[in-house]
């Protein structure tokens, strides 16, 4: 990768921006020298129904680990992204909603949003949901799955959004992860033409949690379902039954308002938990100074309120800010692979931020699906998920944004609850496929294996020093595990599992998971999920999972599998498996290349050799590294082998 091209920031865009490269060397230098004085002033961005006097109190270990901030404020995030706003906007568009099919789009505005999200809560407290409740959404990208989780949030209720395209199994493990007794979800979803079965998928995961004595369901297609009238509730009945006016909760900073699931390296999925107050602190802030967010902007984030992205950057973020926050219920390619641009100009689009898979499918459908578009309101593009490969940043910043939109590559995690490495618009010259410079507060380290910290121009393992409010507080019901995973391959830093780059100016390059994580279309999916799904077949023995290069993707899944004795391979049973996985957990941990492994690496104390695994997916048999570790050698003459002939 070259550093050598610099892109500055044009200076009428410096001159508008909140701010320029000097305001931001100064802010930054004051977020790090002197963060209580810092986040005091930034903490008092938000509406606090009790004043925090206490700004941060954290401890990264050894031993405990607690992060708190502004611990003893009182707050309601419902009522920061609403009603708050309702004095000056109540008439102004508060969500965009662009349905699937291109006839489709409706205009909430805050008052309208107060109204639909206050009959809600109510509707969820008259069976009995009460603030710290743990409510699954399991929901289509329509305006009410943005009302469940407001709702929840005025109640103090905590959601767990679970990401539509997972499978029964998966929703099922989740729900009982936090042991939820209230689910909401929709008739069926659409994407790309295509109906989802979101309330069959839903009853049979709940045949395996008997906890849940609610289920809400909106009706979005009308299609045919099966109903259980002791536990299913019409959405729609059910709020014209409520009242309109529900006081929103007063709510201590530090109690939670969502956990998220994401997969690990290992195990199960981790429960994520992020609490109120310096949650709704970091994402609005970062809302705001990243997009260069000012009053009035359309803005539009295409991700899925399924994953963190949706939460701090369609929902909570924008919304507190007094935002108009663009709601898509579709895909980038359906009807056309013109859709994201005509909505942009639909719509009116200012501030549009995607993934880099969405613009490498999109660049590959050529420039006529752009240029029959004008695009012309938009100011600003951003990304998130994986690394930017320079040529779909060019391709983004040429044929996209005709040059003239600044770029912002967001690096952040589930953990970390909002942007932490990211250029400012007004601020930063950018260098393609570089997420460029820490935000406020924060203060990045490469460390190497033995965790000795590396200075300069340099690559390592990425951690971060100190906390900021956005930051994850536990998992839930394990906090042992939450300290093992992030707090202790390095003492007294924040470890994020990338490895990443820095260059002689201080930019940061990341360049991905350095643990068994896999990040496939910018979704993160744990390599021991996939396995375990594997060998959940009847046929299989065993079975070991690597990320390799994808063109679209960025990662793609690549499966060896084992069969058990007797067991002939075939295409059948390739292609069985393949749907096997993909039922077990959904679509998006579908296998992309399946490879029979008589034998697998493994050490002599039985530790399965990744490193050779992931050589041999990427067709790069050169550098193996040492196999004389190995119990049997031979088994990787025959893994290339069969690989080379494929
Ligand atoms: C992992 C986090 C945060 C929302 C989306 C994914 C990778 C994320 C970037 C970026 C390079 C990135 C990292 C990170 N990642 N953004 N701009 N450049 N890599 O959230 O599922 O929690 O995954 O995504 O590897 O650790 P997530």
């Amino acid at each position: 990768m070259s550093d050598a091209t610099v892109f500055p920031v044009p200076e009428e865009l410096a001159a508008k921006a909140w701010v320029d490269e000097p305001r931001y060397l100064e802010m930054y230098q004051k977020s790090v020298d002197n963060p209580e004085e810092f986040w005091t002033e930034h903490g008092k961005s938000i509406h606090w129904f009790k004043p925090f006097t206490k700004v941060k109190d954290v401890s990264y270990g050894p031993g405990d680990v607690h992060i708190r901030w502004y611990e003893d404020g009182t707050t309601n995030v419902c009522y920061n992204a609403i009603d708050r706003h309702l004095s000056t906007k109540k008439d102004d568009t508060a969500i965009i909603w662009e349905g699937d099919d291109p006839s489709e789009h409706e205009y909430i505005t805050y008052g309208q949003l107060h109204n639909n999200v206050c009959r809600f809560a109510n509707a969820m407290k008259a069976r009995g949901v009460k603030k710290g409740d743990r409510v699954t959404i399991y929901m289509p990208m329509i305006p009410e799955a943005t009302y469940a989780m407001l709702a929840c949030a005025r109640i103090g209720a905590v959601h767990s959004v679970v990401f539509g395209g997972f499978s029964p199994d998966a929703l099922a493990g989740r729900i009982l992860g936090c042991e939820s007794n209230c689910l909401i979800t929709a008739d069926e979803g659409l994407r790309g033409g295509r109906k989802v079965p979101l309330k069959a998928n839903a009853d049979k995961a709940l045949e395996s949690c008997p906890n849940v004595d609610t289920v809400f369901v909106v009706k979005r297609t009308g299609g045919d379902i099966t109903w259980n009238n002791e536990r299913d509730v019409w959405w729609d009945e059910a709020c014209s039954n409520a009242d309109s006016d529900c006081p929103a909760e007063e709510m201590n900073a530090e109690d939670p308002l969502f956990i998220l699931f994401t997969s690990g390296s290992t195990g199960q999925p981790k429960g994520v938990v992020h609490t109120t107050g310096g949650y709704l602190v970091y994402a609005a802030m970062t809302h705001k100074y990243v997009f260069d967010y000012h009053d009035g902007d359309i803005y539009w984030c295409t991700a899925d309120v399924g994953w963190i992205t949706g939460h701090s950057y369609i929902v909570y973020g924008p919304l507190t800010n007094g935002a108009t926050t663009l709601v898509f219920e579709g895909v980038p390619n359906y009807p056309t692979a013109s859709r994201f641009w005509e909505v942009c100009d639909k719509h009116k689009v200012n501030i549009f931020y995607t993934a880099p898979t969405a613009i490498r499918a999109l660049m590959r459908e050529g420039l006529a699906p752009v240029k029959r578009t004008s695009r012309s309101t938009i100011r600003l593009l951003g990304t998130v998920g994986e690394p930017i490969n320079p040529e779909a940043w060019n391709w983004y910043h040429e044929v996209v944004g005709e040059g003239r939109c600044q770029i912002v590559d967001t690096w952040w995690q589930t953990e970390t609850g909002g942007i932490l490495i990211t250029p400012l618009p007004g601020a930063t010259p950018l260098k393609p496929g570089s997420a460029t410079r820490p935000f406020f507060g924060i203060q990045p380290l490469l460390v190497d294996n033995d965790g000795k910290t590396l200075e300069g121009a340099t690559e390592g393992n990425l951690c971060i020093a100190d906390s900021w409010p956005g930051q994850m507080r536990t998992l839930y019901g394990d906090h042992e595990r939450f300290i093992q995973t992030y707090f202790s391959t390095y003492k007294g830093l924040y470890f994020t599992g990338d490895g990443c780059r820095r260059d002689e100016d201080g930019y940061y390059w990341i360049t991905g998971r350095v643990d068994d994580v896999i990040n496939v279309s910018g979704h993160r999916m744990g390599t021991a999920e996939v396995e375990s799904a594997l060998v959940a077949h009847p046929k299989v023995a065993e079975s070991a999972v690597v990320g390799y290069p994808h063109d679209i993707k960025g990662q793609g899944i690549y499966a060896y599998v084992t069969l058990n004795a007797g067991e002939e391979p075939s295409d059948d049973l390739r292609k069985e498996l393949i749907t096997w996985v993909r039922k077990e957990i959904g679509p998006i941990a579908t296998p992309d290349m399946l490879q029979w492994a008589p034998g697998l690496p493994k050490t002599r104390s039985g530790k399965i050799m990744r490193r050779i695994l992931r050589k041999i997916a990427e067709n790069d048999f050169g550098s193996l590294g040492d196999t004389s570790t190995l119990a049997d050698p031979s088994v990787v003459d025959d893994l290339i082998d069969k690989r080379m002939n494929k």
